[in-house]
């Protein structure tokens, strides 16, 4: 009787997180409080696993619509043994008071991804980084570096990558002068979606060549590493046309030189990538912004391609929300996680809620394959077990 009032009392005050007869639920789209029951303020993150913790690193969020931009603790961390109870670990990376650094206060700084290098034993954190007070024309990517999990990480630069370097596979010669010029032309916008240039835009596939000079724009971002400790960035370039893959160098901590474009003009954002047997997956969203839409599934066998679309991996309605999968249940991908060790992955959403940034919601799912594809079917309430 008693136990079971306990676990009524469990059931009420942790809402998402509740532990019954040792079962870890996972309720997507609810309030998740952690440790000191506030709801965890982690939002377009990523988890790693790190000497058999997991941590949990994502965007911090401040109430009402300033919420959307970067203010005090930038990066937010969360540590678990069970990937449902989380310990507020505090900010990984903070927002500077300094007007004129890229992480200000009042910056952006989005879908951070921590990856730890075991060649330097640094923990180096990825992120979308665009400059106070100027929207998103900067389209950065900032790099932070630390040496414990929990930070603080500290910035090493915030600018547009891969200057100044062709992507793989692709002869300049091929371009014609005209070309050129549109290239040049497109690279000099504001704004992408004006509609006096984006019809044109939105069909020409080598914008990329006038960003040699400034580097190549870097949105929406993540990080892989492959089964051969390789790291490889993965960011929405080129206003959000296309995907650029980075190779990064045996430190984490710069490009290689190599990269190449995947998915060209498809506009896919928020990407995020795991492998499983000989096909790697990506997932992604269209371009609307915070408001959500139907997500995509791309496979290949190889990084560097061909990149195969299929449709939409997402199944049933969100049942906290009565949103369909055709809305990714109100959610946009952010990581997906490969339990260690495991045939097992999550895949991880996000609910943005603009008018009150603080509230926005997560969706974790387990990700069912069937034979060269896979589907990620709406669960209310799932248990983890034993990760
Ligand atoms: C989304 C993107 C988010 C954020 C937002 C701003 O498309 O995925 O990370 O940048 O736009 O409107």
């Amino acid at each position: 009787m008693i136990k079971k009032t306990v676990v009524m009392l469990a059931m009420a005050t942790l809402g998402s997180a509740v532990v019954v007869a040792g079962e870890s639920l996972v309720r997507s789209a609810e309030i998740w409080p952690d440790n000191n029951g506030v709801h965890i303020n982690a939002h377009g993150g990523g988890v790693i696993v790190h000497e058999g913790r997991f941590w949990w690193y994502g965007e911090h969020k401040i109430d009402g619509k300033a919420g959307n931009n970067a203010h005090g603790a930038a990066v937010h961390v969360y540590s678990s043994k069970d990937l449902v109870h989380w310990q507020d670990e505090g900010a990984a990376l903070t927002c500077s008071a300094d007007h004129e650094s890229p992480i200000a206060d009042g910056s952006v700084i989005e879908r951070p991804k921590v990856v730890y290098c075991k060649k330097t034993g640094k923990f180096v954190m990825y992120f979308h980084n665009e400059l106070r007070g100027k929207g998103y024309t900067a389209a950065h990517l900032g790099v932070a570096i630390a040496d414990r999990p929990q930070g603080p990480f500290k910035l090493v630069r915030s600018e547009r990558p891969n200057k100044g370097l062709l992507p793989e596979g692709f002869n300049a010669s091929s371009l014609s002068a005209d070309d050129k010029a549109k290239a040049e032309k497109f690279a000099a916008i504001s704004n992408p979606w004006d509609p006096a240039v984006h019809p044109e835009l939105s069909k020409f596939p080598y914008t990329f060549y006038g960003m040699l000079k400034t580097g190549q724009m870097s949105q929406d971002q993540t990080v892989f590493i492959d089964d051969d400790g390789k790291a490889y960035h993965i960011c929405a370039s080129e206003y959000d046309a296309t995907l650029h893959f980075t190779e990064l160098t045996d430190d984490y901590l710069h490009s290689s030189g190599k990269w190449w474009r995947v998915a060209i003009n498809d506009y896919t954002e928020a990407p995020a990538v795991c492998k499983r047997g000989e096909w790697y997956y990506l997932i992604g969203s269209g371009c609307t912004g915070w408001k959500p839409n139907k997500a995509r599934l791309y496979r290949a066998k190889n990084l560097r391609g061909p990149w195969e679309r299929l449709g939409n991996p997402c199944e049933g309605t969100n049942t906290v929300t009565g949103q369909s999968a055709d809305l990714t249940w109100g959610g946009q991908s952010t990581f997906i996680l490969k339990l260690p060790g495991k045939d097992r992955y999550i895949a991880m959403f996000d609910i943005w809620r603009p008018e009150n940034a603080i509230d926005g919601r997560y969706v974790w799912l387990p990700i069912e394959f069937k034979e060269d594809s896979l589907t990620i079917p709406w669960k209310a309430a799932w248990s983890i077990g034993e990760p």
